[in-house]
């Protein structure tokens, strides 16, 4: 058998550029991994956006930003748990976007969880397609790293006690497979519950877990759709421009899929707050270009 390339080796060879901070990532998720048993319940806060937080959210997103100080990399970064930029090294040559715990709702019933990195050398606030990269981290029954560089999609996995290659320049497959859509069916507006209708007869299957990162890397697996949309009552959505939506966006652009907000590219929008939430349909590229023209 061939032996394994690490995550280290692989980065040195194709980025070089990002590899002192992807390996400090990756070894991040490996501690948030191994606290996750211990750091339970809620911690009677809210965030920014008036959610709960859980004690997972409060404590990842505290050991997040002392583990990127320390490692004198990063200059500024945009947390879903924060509400401000929050500056962390002057000398730092990256800036970087933050959901701490993606689908912490999930934590109470042992489903999907990930963290999401965005990745940028201009200053914060920017436009999305500045992003340089993006990084997600599942938490599943095998831990995943997939990161994403003009370069491509690549994905490791966890094994024993460092990240291994799984597969190098992912594509989404053609034609997808799956749908998964946030949200009440009943807040979903017609002409969207409509183009749902249609793929559920075209045979694309259901499948939503409540956690951006686990849905997200379904679709990157077996393609098809992930929107949390424009609701009735709530036309922005519900995801974080910042810390969810854009570097999902990225990743799926490399990964030769789109997003859009219902009008355009996420990766265009021009933020007007640093915790801006927006529309997010992200999937094949056929996909996403038929439903821009219903919407
Ligand atoms: P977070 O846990 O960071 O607050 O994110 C939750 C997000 C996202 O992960 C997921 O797509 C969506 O919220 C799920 O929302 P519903 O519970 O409304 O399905
Ligand atoms: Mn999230
Ligand atoms: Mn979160």
């Amino acid at each position: 058998m061939a032996e394994a390339i690490t995550l280290e080796k692989y980065l040195k060879i194709n980025d070089k550029e990002l590899a002192g901070l992807i390996m400090r990532i990756g070894k991040i998720a490996e501690r948030i991994s191994k606290e996750l048993p211990y750091r339970r319940g809620k911690a009677n806060t809210q965030n920014v956006f008036g959610e709960t937080q859980l004690v997972a959210d409060k404590w990842a997103d505290e050991f997040i930003i002392k583990e990127l100080r320390k490692s004198g990399l990063v200059k500024t970064m945009i947390s879903e748990e924060q509400e401000d930029v929050v500056c962390l090294n002057d000398k730092g040559v990256f800036n970087v976007t933050l959901d701490p715990l993606d689908g912490s709702s999930n934590i109470e019933s042992n489903n999907l969880v990930g963290t999401i990195f965005g990745i940028y050398k201009k200053d914060l606030p920017t436009k999305g397609k500045h992003q340089i990269g993006a990084v997600y981290i599942l938490y599943g029954p095998v831990m995943t790293l997939v990161y994403a560089t003009k370069n491509g999609v690549n994905e490791f996995l966890y094994a024993g006690k460092e990240f291994v290659l799984k597969e190098k320049n992912i594509k989404l497959p053609e034609p997808g497979k799956l749908y998964g859509i946030g949200g009440l069916r009943k807040d979903w507006f017609p002409k969207f519950r409509k183009y749902i209708k249609e793929l559920e007869i075209q045979g694309y299957k259901l499948r939503y877990g409540g956690s951006f990162v686990g849905d997200f890397n379904q679709v990157l697996h077996y393609g098809g759709i992930f929107a949390y949309p424009s609701l009735v009552g709530k036309p922005i959505g519900k995801l974080r421009l910042f810390a969810e939506s854009n570097p999902m966006a990225f990743i799926i652009k490399q990964a030769g899929g789109a997003s859009t907000n219902g009008k355009y590219s996420i990766l265009d929008i021009n933020p007007e707050s640093i915790n801006q939430r927006t529309p997010t349909y992200i999937g094949n590229k056929k996909l996403i270009n038929n439903l821009k023209k219903i919407l």
